[in-house]
């Protein structure tokens, strides 16, 4: 297993970054597995809570740990988006490498004190710590939800220096779902960039133009969250198969899924 936070920082370091993929089955994080071990380069395999909930918390790390072990990818487990301290408990018991905790649904100050409690406890099993200032939108019938909040540059300095978080996931113009127009503020990344040393953190990357990514990635961004683009490679490929074997169904799913994958290890790890 890697270790979270010195990959990352050394991404930042170095102006490339650690691809985060979602997974909440079998199939999926075999075929995540299977292209970061042909790529030879770290990634994070993660899981939100509605993941857990669908697959049970000990199945779901059982077969992430063991595929990591059996394909030989250099993985971590991350917990993506919990929203309590006993979610995060719990991921940090049963062995992930990483963790987020996102507070952003509670005022800035409410946010910092919960996300105190959570590296307090991470940091005692050597566990990366992710938070997230401002509110990154959510994805509205494909277009943009509008009810962002972009974060600012002096309260993400606060809340990074009083939490002592690992690394910092900001809304900067990035929205989950892949909606239609999605776009970075670019100059708004930069000042937060250059007033934050710790890794940055984009989610919502699915909807991202590669040039957006690079960019990002020059200046400071060190790891980028893909989810819609699984989900979309993983049943695209089954709704159109004529097979009544799921097994052999499943194979080309995992096989769009692995592409997928491939391509953005290609894009993050850059020249
Ligand atoms: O936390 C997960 C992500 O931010 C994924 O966003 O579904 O737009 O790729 P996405
Ligand atoms: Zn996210």
């Amino acid at each position: 297993m890697i270790n979270v936070a010195h990959e990352l920082k050394k991404a930042r370091a170095n102006g490339y970054a650690i691809g985060a993929f979602n997974t909440a089955n079998l199939e999926v994080t075999k075929a995540i597995c299977s292209a970061a071990s042909k790529a030879d380069f770290p990634i994070l395999i993660q899981t939100t809570p509605g993941a857990i909930e669908y697959a049970g918390l000990k199945q779901l790390f059982d077969i992430i740990t063991d595929e990591i072990k059996s394909s030989g990818a250099k993985a971590g487990i991350h917990l993506d988006h919990a929203h309590d301290f006993l979610t995060v408990k719990q991921a940090i018991d049963i062995g992930y490498s990483s963790v987020m905790f996102d507070g952003s649904k509670y005022p800035y100050e409410e946010n910092i004190l919960m996300t105190e409690k959570v590296v307090d406890y991470a940091h005692k099993f050597g566990v990366s710590v992710e938070a997230e200032v401002g509110i990154i939108g959510r994805e509205e019938g494909g277009r943009l939800s509008g009810k962002a909040v972009y974060s600012g540059p002096p309260e993400v300095v606060k809340f990074v220096e009083e939490t002592g978080v690992d690394s910092i996931a900001i809304s900067v113009g990035n929205e989950h779902g892949a909606p239609e127009g999605e776009k970075l503020d670019l100059s708004l990344l930069e000042r937060i960039s250059n007033v934050v040393e710790i890794p940055l953190v984009m989610h919502g990357a699915s909807g991202l133009s590669h040039g957006d990514i690079r960019h990002a990635m020059g200046i400071g961004v060190a790891k980028f969250n893909i989810d819609t683009n699984i989900r979309k490679a993983f049943t695209s490929a089954l709704e159109s198969s004529d097979e009544t074997d799921y097994r052999v169904a499943m194979e080309d799913a995992m096989a769009h899924v692995e592409k997928v994958v491939l391509q953005y290890i290609k894009l993050f790890r850059g020249a």
